[in-house]
């Protein structure tokens, strides 16, 4: 009897812990950065799930960071050494950037959550879909920053 009772919540939490991941993984956006340290830069692609990643170049101090496909000022977090002020800013062509002042190593970045691409739906039937990932919301539609 003992036996039974233990062993039913663990096959409880296998279940749920299984069938997560699966369910998640349709909705798990792809985030794009490229950190511009001067006249270099290097690339990210990560899921927006909330896990941890390594830059892996600690070595260079990172001045702005682009983020075209992500409103990655409000939805990532960025580990960097000593303690630079992040800022959110818009490039002329209308890309999301972060500002890094002074020029600091990034080290991690975490990104979570969902954004709406531009010309999708931020508010459907008077709901609230989600943040603008690369843009704003007016009239119901996330629209770009600046017109093309
Ligand atoms: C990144 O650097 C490479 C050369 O190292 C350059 O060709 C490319 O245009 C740069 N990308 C951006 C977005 O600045």
């Amino acid at each position: 009897m003992k036996y039974l009772s233990i062993l039913a919540p663990a096959l409880g939490l296998l279940a749920t812990t299984s069938a997560m991941p699966l369910e998640e993984r349709d909705d798990v956006q792809t985030v794009h950065l490229t950190f511009h340290a001067g006249p270099t830069n290097y690339t990210m692609a990560i899921p927006a799930d909330g896990s941890s990643h390594d830059t892996n170049h600690n070595d260079l101090a990172v001045n702005i960071i682009d983020a075209p496909d992500y409103n990655a000022f409000y939805q990532c977090d960025f580990t960097a050494v000593g303690n630079p002020t992040l800022a959110s800013s818009i490039s002329p062509t209308g890309q999301n950037q972060i500002l890094v002042g002074p020029p600091s190593p990034i080290t991690q970045v975490s990104c979570q959550g969902m954004c709406v691409p531009t010309y999708s739906d931020c508010y459907r039937d008077g709901q609230y879909v989600g943040p603008c990932c690369a843009g704003f919301c007016a009239a119901n539609k996330c629209r770009p920053w600046v017109r093309s």
